[in-house]
């Protein structure tokens, strides 16, 4: 990278930081920045720009702490409209999409792959590019996620790589928010709401079990 790009790449992570520090608590900033380390150094074990991984790490949640005010106010700046004026997006998605669209409306980030991991980051999708990986699972692995179930991706990564991690993330996030809900002990119990068990995400495990059978295959 030339001297001139680097420089300004430095200066945009700085300005990023800075509004994700005032956008966010402490704790979630925290996590913002774990998961900005954590997607470099997968990034780089991957062959990518670590810049960019750091980039997209660091402006994820920036809409996370947004109120449904706020949601509604950037749905209708952006001219997206919702269903009977419902929110266009679920609870799962929808913090994802707002920080893609705060990091191109305010941060002038044009990067589509950068916009496009940021918007994907909960759920994954089908075809999740390769910095779209890095950032799945460097939201899963970061220092600050203390459980069995963080330590499980942490293994398969460091064991079976990227694509193997982020099949096993959507497994565990399908079988968590199924588990919890599935028996009703009693009428106090509620169901999953539809959008618990994310369709993107058993997209996205189809995907990656599809794909890390044709590696397998390739390999012979
Ligand atoms: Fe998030
Ligand atoms: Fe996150």
């Amino acid at each position: 990278m030339d001297r001139k790009i680097e420089k300004s790449m430095e200066a945009l992570i700085a300005e990023v930081t800075e509004y994700a520090r005032k956008e966010l608590s402490a704790a979630r900033f925290r996590h913002s920045e774990g998961v900005a380390e954590e997607a470099a150094r997968i990034g780089a074990a991957e062959g990518l720009g670590v810049d960019k991984c750091r980039l997209a790490g660091m402006l994820h949640d920036i809409a996370r702490e947004y109120s449904d005010e706020q949601y509604a106010e950037l749905w209708k700046r952006a001219g997206i409209a919702g269903k009977y004026g419902q929110d266009p997006f679920d609870h799962v998605l929808r913090h994802g999409k707002a920080a893609a669209l705060i990091a191109s409306a305010k941060l002038r980030i044009k990067d589509t792959d950068v916009l496009d991991a940021i918007m994907w980051h909960t759920t994954g999708r089908a075809g999740l590019t390769r910095l779209g990986q890095v950032l799945f699972v460097a939201d899963y692995t970061e220092p600050g996620r203390i459980g069995e179930h963080f330590d499980r991706v942490r293994t398969v990564l460091a064991r079976f790589g990227l694509m193997a991690a982020v099949a096993e993330e959507c497994r565990l996030t399908i079988l968590y928010r199924a588990s919890k809900h599935l028996i009703p002990a009693d009428e106090q119990t509620t169901f999953a709401a539809p959008a618990d068990i994310n369709v993107y995400t058993v997209e996205t495990l189809n995907w990656a079990l599809g794909e890390l059978a044709r590696e397998r295959g390739q390999r012979g």
